[in-house]
């Protein structure tokens, strides 16, 4: 069996996915194309930043903090009193690049990351055509 790295949170660490959260939210924050995803939160991103963090490190197959603190990793829910289509997918996926290419992700890990992070952005969208959680259900996070 091979030593190399299985999954995103063993070749992030916790502290290299805290810092991809803090970066992410930073980006959000400044980039003009991510201005309505911006208006979207709070003024205060700080809490945001843990929260993201403690969720993507139980994700990306490290221990499930968010879990442990909320008692759930329902993503569909909180996010329920927003409008997000397509536009606000993308401009979410697009702080996620550029937060990846932020702090020096190989490759390797951006392949690896592509297709989950576009399918459970997607199971988040809750306008304009059905979710990708309505009909499959092994989407982690949805429902
Ligand atoms: C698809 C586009 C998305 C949009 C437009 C969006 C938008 C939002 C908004 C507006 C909030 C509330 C922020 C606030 O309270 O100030 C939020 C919360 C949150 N979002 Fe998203 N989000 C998206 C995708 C995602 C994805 C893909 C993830 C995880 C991989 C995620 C993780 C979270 C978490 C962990 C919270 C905090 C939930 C809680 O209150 O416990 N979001 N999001």
């Amino acid at each position: 069996m091979s030593d190399a790295p299985q999954t995103p949170y063993q070749i992030l660490g916790e502290d290299g996915i805290r810092q991809l959260c803090h970066t992410f939210y930073d980006i959000m924050d400044t980039l003009p194309e991510a201005a309505d995803l911006r208006a979207m939160h709070g003024a205060d991103l700080s809490g945001i930043k843990d929260k993201l963090a403690d969720y993507l490190t139980g994700w990306m197959g490290g221990p499930p903090r968010y879990a442990d603190k909320y008692g759930t990793v329902c993503m569909t829910t909180p996010h329920e009193p927003y409008h997000i289509g397509p536009n606000e997918r993308d401009q979410w996926l697009l702080c996620m690049d550029k937060a990846l290419q932020q702090i020096n992700a190989s490759d390797e890990l951006v392949d690896m990351l592509k297709v989950p992070l576009f399918r459970i952005a997607d199971a988040i969208r809750n306008k304009e055509g059905p979710s990708s959680a309505a009909d499959n259900p092994n989407i982690i996070a949805a429902g």
